[in-house]
């Protein structure tokens, strides 16, 4: 059968692909700890469920508008403008299904065939494939832990070309947990102002900071730079509100009204009531938060400590989101089950199959010398993964 060459080319999600053999093995009662998933591994607020309930019995089961509820539209406006320091209008804002889905359309409004995105690496999965749906193309721009894994102005330059239409920011990052300081952001938004290159700044995870770390919006430093940049964001990670699909982009008034028109004739609107949900998410009180957060910061500290006890481990201390990336790279060369190790791939098949642990490969973020661990898992199980792990990698 002759499908869309577009569409041939594309790639199962790899975190997607891991955790269903994770969950295969489980099927077949194997015990199997998976860091794999990158959702919380908390409730979501029941004042927000009770929404959302008492939606459905009201009956707000109808379509919305298809670019999301008036109220909910400018609730988010007002919290962009007071927590990002993002002067918007409610009409700026689009509501999708998910973050995913709000990149989706930002990427299909902004990019032709012969455009060219940068996408520093190690980058989110669905990137470059939603990117390449578009038709144009994705330039990766290769970052490591010497720079903190963050872009610098040099290699802007170096990769930038007359034909770059925009730059792929994700800060706090997902995998590295990277966050950019106003100073980082500035020299990014500088260049692209410069250059007129577009900015899509996906802020999913700006809750989720640690250490004394702080969220800044790339769209905060002014005018000229907030009219090349989309915000990106959503609930899923702050609000634990990961299958109920909501997400939110903010940017000129062209690109949205071009989005929201997109969006209007391939899903419509967000679920009715999960945007009821949403509007009493916004007024969450922050001690949720707070309490996940602290949680968070726990896993963190106690991850990275147990890595950068393993010979040939070494991992950065993430500043934010969920996620540690530590390098593996040490390990190549060495022997497992009878293999020899030589790239991410194949130290997460043999944890899987050796340990029974279920971790990311580092080449589906673009970097083959680390693999992804998410600690938005029980820290009963993060101790026994740890403990797993580290026995495999003195064993081999
Ligand atoms: C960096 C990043 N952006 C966007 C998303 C998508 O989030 P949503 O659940 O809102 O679609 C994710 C989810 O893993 C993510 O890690």
């Amino acid at each position: 059968m002759r499908l869309s060459v577009r569409i041939s080319s594309l790639t199962e999600s790899p975190t997607l692909a891991i955790g269903a053999k994770t969950r295969e093995l489980k099927s077949r009662g194997i015990d199997v700890l998976s860091f794999s998933a990158g959702e919380p591994d908390f409730d979501t607020p029941a004042a927000i469920k009770d929404a959302a309930i008492q939606a459905l019995r009201d009956g707000f089961t109808k379509y919305t508008d298809s670019n999301g509820m008036p109220e909910l539209r400018k609730a988010i406006a007002e919290k962009l403008q007071s927590e990002n320091d993002i002067p918007c209008e409610p009409s700026q804002v689009l509501v999708s299904i998910g973050a995913k889905h709000s990149l989706f359309n930002v990427f299909q409004v902004l990019c032709d065939e012969s455009d060219e995105v940068l996408l520093p690496a190690p980058y989110w999965v669905s990137y470059p494939e939603q990117i390449r749906s578009t038709g144009a193309s994705v330039v990766v721009i290769p970052t490591s832990e010497a720079s903190g894994f963050k872009v610098t102005r040099a290699d802007l330059e170096r990769y930038a070309s007359t034909r770059t239409k925009a730059l792929v920011l994700c800060s706090p990052s997902n995998p590295t947990g990277v966050v950019y300081t106003k100073e980082d952001l500035q020299t990014v938004a500088d260049f692209c102002v410069a250059r007129g290159i577009f900015v899509i700044a996906d802020e999913i995870y700006e809750k989720l900071v640690y250490g004394g770390a702080v969220h800044h919006s790339i769209s905060s430093l002014g005018p000229k730079i907030r009219d090349l940049a989309v915000t990106v964001n959503g609930f899923s990670k702050t609000y634990a509100m990961t299958g109920w699909r909501l997400g939110y982009a903010v940017g000129p008034k062209p690109i949205m009204e071009a989005a929201a028109n997109f969006q209007s004739h391939v899903t419509s609107n967000a679920t009715s009531f999960a945007q009821k949900g949403a509007l009493v998410a916004l007024k969450t009180p922050n001690d949720f938060l707070g309490q996940m957060v602290a949680e968070y910061d726990r896993r963190r500290r106690y991850c990275v400590e147990r890595l950068n006890a393993m010979p040939g481990v070494s991992c950065v201390t993430p500043e934010g989101a969920f996620y540690v990336f530590p390098n593996i790279s040490g390990l190549f060369g060495k022997t497992s089950g009878g293999r020899r190790l030589t790239n991410s791939m194949e130290v997460a098949e043999a944890l899987l199959e050796q340990a029974r642990v279920g971790v990311v490969p580092g080449l589906a973020f673009g970097d083959d010398r680390c693999m992804r661990l998410s600690y938005a898992t029980g820290m009963k199980q993060i101790e026994e993964g740890m403990n797993r792990i580290e026995a495999w990698v003195r064993g081999i």
